[in-house]
């Protein structure tokens, strides 16, 4: 059988370093040990928390953008939108038929939401929220993945794809791949330049497509400790380190060790960082500015995605139709 893997992106905000590393960077890598590999800009998602739709249309155009300069290969990879594939919508309602709303009502993203807003009524919380783990489970078993690459905050959902699937097979007939989530936490949770966890939502984000001096200004902001040159400093738990080991291989990782012995100051070590992040980040910000200015580009290549993916999933919802006795008269 063929093993394929599919991931989501949701089209929301610009990237940053922490999605590049988190998440763009590991799940290209992957595409080498599968036979097939999908990966979709979530944009039926993105609606669900922004109503703002000039910041949906930029940021899908910036999502697509960074995964594409990252070097995401469109004719080893389907690329696609999930709003061009309008089949996922109509599996995404079968799939609420067979779906207990119990099973949704223990979903962590609602169970937040709720908490935080003691109405439910007037808080805004849509059934969108609500349905959000079926249209998920509708992303990934339309194509019949065996494997997601997801962060660790999503694997309920996957958990949720699973058993949904698994009721759909046991109500009508064998349909669906039961899919497996590769969970991407190899590495901890890349920080911001304040210590915590890299999140627009912090205001600490070093970004991933700006130009060479902003990068070096966002890594001029870093927190550190007030030690003067000359003194010796700790590599564990400093966010200069850590981003460091991201970009860096064995040795070199070895050697700014060292220097943080030898009392390397605080302005040589960001120096360092922003040469081995900038190394790694020019081809791709070569490629963004090329990309960028010709949207008919990306568009022409989000749709030829979409018309390979589409032809699957024609095949696939007749099947699903058929199984529910949505079929021709006979
Ligand atoms: N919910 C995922 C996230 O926020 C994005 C996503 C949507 C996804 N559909 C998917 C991920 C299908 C994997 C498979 O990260």
């Amino acid at each position: 059988m063929k093993k394929r893997i599919l991931t989501g992106i949701t089209t929301t905000g610009t990237p940053h370093i922490g999605n590049y590393l988190g998440a763009i960077k590991p799940a290209l890598y992957l595409a080498k040990d599968f036979d097939e590999s999908f990966y979709f800009l979530a944009d039926y998602h993105a609606i669900i928390k922004n109503s703002n739709s000039q910041e949906v249309d930029d940021s899908v155009k910036n999502v697509a953008l960074s995964w594409l300069a990252a070097g995401l290969d469109t004719s080893r990879s389907y690329f696609y939108r999930q709003s061009d594939v309008p089949e996922i919508m109509e599996l995404s309602w079968i799939l609420s038929c067979v779906t207990a709303k119990g099973l949704m009502n223990r979903s962590h993203a609602y169970k937040a939401a709720t908490a935080f807003n003691d109405n439910e009524e007037d808080k805004g919380i849509t059934m969108g929220l609500f349905s959000y783990p079926i249209l998920m489970a509708a992303d990934i078993l339309m194509f019949n993945a065996t494997h997601v690459p997801v962060g660790s905050d999503q694997m309920q959902h996957i958990e949720m794809t699973r058993d949904i699937a698994g009721r759909f097979n046991h109500i009508y007939k064998n349909t669906f791949e039961i899919p497996e989530a590769i969970i991407q936490s190899n590495k901890e949770v890349v920080p911001g330049v304040d210590g915590r966890k890299m999140s627009k939502s912090y205001g600490n984000i070093i970004p991933f497509l700006s130009t060479e001096k902003v990068l070096k200004k966002s890594i001029a902001k870093i927190v550190t400790n007030s030690l003067e040159p000359g003194q010796p400093k700790d590599h564990s738990d400093c966010t200069v380190h850590s981003l460091f080991s991201y970009f860096a291989n064995e040795d070199q990782i070895n050697e700014l060790t060292k220097d943080y012995k030898d009392g390397i100051s605080w302005g040589d070590a960001k120096n360092k960082l922003f040469e081995i992040v900038n190394n790694e980040i020019k081809p791709i910000r070569e490629k963004y500015e090329t990309f960028s200015q010709d949207s008919d580009l990306i568009n022409d290549l989000l749709s030829d995605g979409a018309s390979k993916v589409k032809v699957i999933a024609k095949e696939k919802i007749e099947s699903i139709r058929d199984s529910v006795g949505i079929k021709k008269i006979s």
